[in-house]
């Protein structure tokens, strides 16, 4: 028997992974208490999707447990064992705004949440790949201190700078920066994954993503910056701009390409490694280039308004530097930009945000 454990499993990312991995595996078990609601409110529930992944895949089995408890986990990993190949790990508290909330919730479900799911493979199945999303935010607002230049429409970095050509590399330091509390829980949680890569020799790996997106995310204000985007663009609801005058720039990878990359890496796995995981200059964006693309698509005008207030955390330039990956694995490359990620986002949800 071939299993893969993938704890948020209804959400964006762990959701892409059981389409991807169902067709692979003899079974997928997804760990999802649905605590994005608890977090975001109702509009965030990831309910619909966990239905639709049970529809969709006759392998898949869902189990509504919280990461965070050791006794569960024990006994579910003990259940499977050493049948256990592959475990995704992408449960999490997500949002920079909420974590300042709720310090303790947003640490133990991230820091906390990710020794227990690392300490459950050690112990029943240590031969299997671990595989965590991490986040660009582990590099704190370092980012922000580049030297930047004001264009049209977005920052850029200055053209001579060794990080203009393919962005920003894993070289970046993590540390002496302003993280924000989530930021500083998922270095927790990042830096553990890498020890029991180098300490134990499991065989773990460490994604640290820019935008991840997709049509199957939950998107609300404070989290799911593209899909939040394109539902407003067809509720006509009301989306706020905060700050650096809309032109802050991210790279936006869509679920299906990381997943691809985790497929790379399970496929030959290097203990601890680290990578830098976004749509690279292939797929980014403004805030103001993405409205733009959102009007374009549905062909009206959308209601934002813009605030001086920029984000706690937020970085004014991020692209990420992927080369080490396709170093590693040449085989991998990006499919969808920024355009194609929105064209999707909107053709999937047009009916189901239309309601
Ligand atoms: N979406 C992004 O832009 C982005 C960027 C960088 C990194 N990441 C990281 O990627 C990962 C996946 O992100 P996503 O966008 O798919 O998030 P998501 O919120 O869509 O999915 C996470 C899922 O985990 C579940 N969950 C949360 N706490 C849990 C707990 N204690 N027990 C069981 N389930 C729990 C939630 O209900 C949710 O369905 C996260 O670790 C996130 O920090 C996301």
């Amino acid at each position: 028997m071939k299993i893969a454990i993938i704890t948020g499993s209804a959400g964006l990312i762990g959701s892409e992974a059981v389409k991807f991995f169902s067709r692979k595996f003899d079974k997928i078990i997804g760990i999802d208490n649905n605590m994005r609601q608890e977090f975001f409110g109702e509009n965030a529930s990831t309910a619909w999707n966990r239905k639709r992944l049970e529809e969709e895949h006759a392998n898949y089995q869902h189990y509504a447990l919280d990461i965070r408890d050791e006794k569960l986990m024990d006994q579910l990993f003990q259940q499977y064992n050493s049948d256990i190949k592959l475990v995704i790990h992408t449960a999490a508290q997500p949002s920079h705004d909420w974590a300042a909330k709720d310090p303790f919730k947003d640490f133990t479900v991230n820091a906390n949440g990710t020794l227990t799911m690392l300490e459950m493979t050690r112990r029943h199945s240590p031969e299997a790949v671990f595989i965590f999303t991490s986040t660009n935010k582990v590099y704190g607002d370092t980012p922000n201190y580049l030297p930047l230049v004001e264009m049209e429409t977005r920052w850029e970095i200055a053209a001579d700078h060794p990080y203009y050509e393919r962005g920003i590399d894993e070289s970046m330091s993590i540390d002496q920066t302003k993280h924000s509390l989530f930021g500083a829980s998922k270095v927790a949680a990042d830096v553990l994954v890498q020890e029991y890569g180098k300490y134990f020799g499991m065989k773990t790996g460490v994604f640290r993503g820019g935008c991840l997106t997709g049509p199957n995310h939950s998107g609300t204000q404070l989290h799911g910056f593209l899909s939040y985007l394109m539902k407003c663009a067809i509720t006509g609801d009301h989306y706020t701009v905060f700050g650096y005058k809309g032109k802050q720039v991210r790279d936006n990878i869509h679920a299906y390409d990381l997943v691809n990359m985790f497929d790379h890496f399970y496929n030959a796995p290097r203990p601890g490694e680290v990578y830098n995981a976004g749509g690279s200059r292939y797929s980014n964006c403004s805030m103001l280039e993405a409205i733009q693309i959102c009007e374009k698509i549905t062909g009206r005008k959308m209601n934002t308004t813009y605030t001086d207030d920029n984000r706690v955390g937020d970085h004014i330039w991020w692209i990420s530097d992927v080369a080490k990956f396709k170093r590693h694995f040449p085989g991998w490359k990006l499919t969808k930009n920024v355009t194609d990620i929105l064209t999707e986002i909107h053709d999937y949800n047009q009916i189901r945000w239309s309601k």
